[in-house]
């Protein structure tokens, strides 16, 4: 239908006659000229329709409203002076039309395309309509990019693009199950999955080595601004591996990606134990964009007058007394503002927020007629203290302060805006710990099927379980989880000995991953991998803010597709044949 896409066309086409098809996104009227700018995927072109050119066109094009469907043809030619437009790749020109088609028209836009402020539920119930916007676009062509950079380069590498089944058993990841009711056996489900963890992990003991897939996973849990109930995964296993060369791929395809999309970044990333993470910044995924590093005070303050603190310090294996230094923080913030950080803390448990103002003549602040003088100057030697800094402590159970301390680290960061938007600092969280105790249960950090640490004797040895490390890493960008991994068990005996720690019994454990246990038993290699999360890096690489711009359709935060309108009931009749009956009752959350 068209000869030219709007972008092919400029000033080597002065003269020729050229059809372009796309949608009106503005139209002019200057009385007797009627100018429309016609936009494909795009870009856009200038349209002129002029009455003494021809007639038939011009009387058209009276009734054309914006984002109606037209195919133009005519001659191009040069813009008048100091009418050029610049933003555009077809600025310096525009077409006189000679034949206009409206091939279709459309109804007032229930939306302004071009107002980002406007409700989503409106966009995303016609969806379709964003798409068509320039911003969106852009956000897909990279999306596509960065997609066949990873397939083009996991190719390379000899890796094989295997496809994993989506109605299948239960992969836990530790989120709820999508369910999907079996007709033919009633009263039985089969469940999407989760990861397709134990698929990549069969496929090595099928022997194939090295696998990749851009997969699809579902996960019922609740959503945030980088979640969605229904991603894609870049997935990704390999045997006869160590850590060391799973780290390699995934730096090489993330480098890769990047380059692909035309962003540079280092082919190495800096790395960092979970502890240190946990310790410095209070999070397991540190944005590393900015310093903010706490130290650990807890020593100093065993040693003051003031019973609340040295208490606290007794016990040093479950409890933290953690200064954070912000540079010049005196001089930026009143003491107001100091106080009012207490109130932010609160918010995620702390019992209150220590502070110390490091002025010409020392330090001061409500805490300092509790240490001696020499403990002040460990303090200002600890943390490293200049005339101008403002420190705040955090003291308490370890898990509560590294927790608030590791909010507060990023509030600060936002209220003091120090977070450059404009770079990406790559970050390896290793040796994670293999289970975190929640409510008395024992759950699997990363998951049940990750390597624990052995000791010299090849066996899992702790005092406490939290203890116990695992080799799994976790990939951090910007302080965001961009995608995680681990070495696998492949051998049944430790397998079952994971699923025993977790309080799993032997007859769950056939019933939930007898096929893996069964696996196991002829011949598993030793194998590991990793799986990065496909929207998350085109979210963090567009600078989007959230998830639900970089998928084409997305769901809202309460997991509805409102374009289709779907989760829906089904026909009495579906239902019938799978043997379910609703029950009506509250949601559960
Ligand atoms: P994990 O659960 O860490 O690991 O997931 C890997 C990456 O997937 C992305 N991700 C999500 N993205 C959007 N919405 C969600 N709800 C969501 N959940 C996870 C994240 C995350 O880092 N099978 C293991 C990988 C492995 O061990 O090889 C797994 O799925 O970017």
């Amino acid at each position: 239908m068209r000869t030219h896409y709007c972008a092919k066309v400029n000033e080597t086409h002065i003269g020729q006659e050229v059809t372009v098809a796309g949608w009106v996104a503005s139209r002019r009227d200057h009385g007797g000229l009627i100018f429309i700018d016609l936009r494909d995927k795009d870009e856009v072109i200038q349209l002129v329709c002029d009455p003494a050119d021809n007639a038939e066109a011009h009387k058209l094009a009276e009734d054309i409203r914006d984002q109606f469907v037209l195919i133009a043809t005519g001659t191009m030619r040069a813009r008048g002076e100091g009418l050029e437009n610049p933003k555009l790749k077809t600025g310096k020109v525009e077409m006189v039309v000679d034949k206009l088609i409206i091939e279709n028209r459309s109804k007032p836009m229930p939306f302004d395309l071009n107002d980002d402020k406007v409700n989503e539920e409106i966009k995303l119930k016609h969806r379709y309509l964003e798409l068509r916007t320039q911003k969106s676009y852009d956000i897909f062509k990279l999306r596509s990019k960065a997609t066949i950079a990873a397939r083009n380069t996991l190719d390379e590498l000899d890796f094989l693009e295997v496809e994993t089944p989506i109605i299948t058993k239960s992969t836990p990841e530790g989120a709820r199950d999508y369910l999907v009711p079996s007709r033919v056996h009633n009263g039985e489900f089969y469940a999407l999955p989760q990861s397709p963890q134990l698929f990549k992990q069969l496929l090595m003991v099928g022997g194939f080595d090295r696998y990749f897939q851009i997969a699809k996973c579902f996960r019922d849990e609740d959503l945030r601004a980088d979640r969605q109930p229904e991603f894609t995964q870049i997935d990704v296993e390999m045997s006869f591996c160590n850590q060391e060369d799973v780290i390699q791929v995934a730096e090489k395809l993330i480098h890769n990606i990047f380059d692909k999309c035309g962003f540079n970044i280092p082919t190495k990333f800096t790395r960092m134990t979970y502890t240190d993470a946990m310790e410095k910044y209070g999070s397991d995924k540190p944005d590393m964009r900015y310093d903010l590093a706490m130290v650990d005070v807890i020593d100093i303050f065993a040693r003051c007058d003031n019973e609340i603190f040295s208490n606290i310090a007794k016990d040093s294996k479950h409890n933290r007394i953690k200064a954070l230094k912000v540079p010049k923080g005196d001089e930026i913030f009143s003491k107001r503002q100091m106080k009012g950080f207490e109130e932010y803390v609160r918010k995620f448990g702390a019992s209150g927020l220590g502070y110390f103002q490091m002025k010409e003549d020392g330090l001061k602040g409500p805490l300092t007629k509790f240490f001696t003088d020499e403990d002040i100057e460990a303090i200002i030697e600890r943390c490293e203290l200049e005339v101008g800094d403002a420190v705040f402590f955090g003291a308490g159970d370890k898990k509560l302060v590294l927790d608030y301390m590791g909010r507060f680290r990023i509030y600060l960061a936002e209220i003091m805006n120090i977070i450059p938007d404009d770079v990406f600092e790559f970050l390896w969280v290793m040796d994670f710990p293999m289970f975190e105790v929640e409510d008395g249960k024992t759950k699997a950090m990363h998951h049940a099927f990750t390597m624990p640490a052995l000791d010299e004797n090849g066996d899992i040895s702790y005092d406490d379980i939290e203890d116990l490390k695992s080799v799994a890493y976790d990939i951090v960008l910007n302080g965001t989880e961009l995608g995680g991994g681990s070495i696998r068990i492949h051998k049944e005996n430790l397998q079952k000995e994971i699923f025993k720690l977790m309080g799993i019994s032997e007859e769950e454990a056939q019933e939930k991953f007898g096929f893996l246990l069964e696996a196991f038993k002829y011949g598993a290699p030793p194998h590991g991998g990793f799986a990065l999360g496909l929207d998350r890096l085109i979210m963090l690489m567009t600078g989007a803010d959230s998830i639900r711009e970089v998928i084409a359709f997305p769901k809202t935060q309460k997991a509805q597709c409102l374009l289709t309108s779907a989760p829906s009931p089904v026909e009495d009749e579906q239902l019938k044949e799978l043997s379910l009956r609703i029950r009506k009752q509250a949601p559960t959350t």
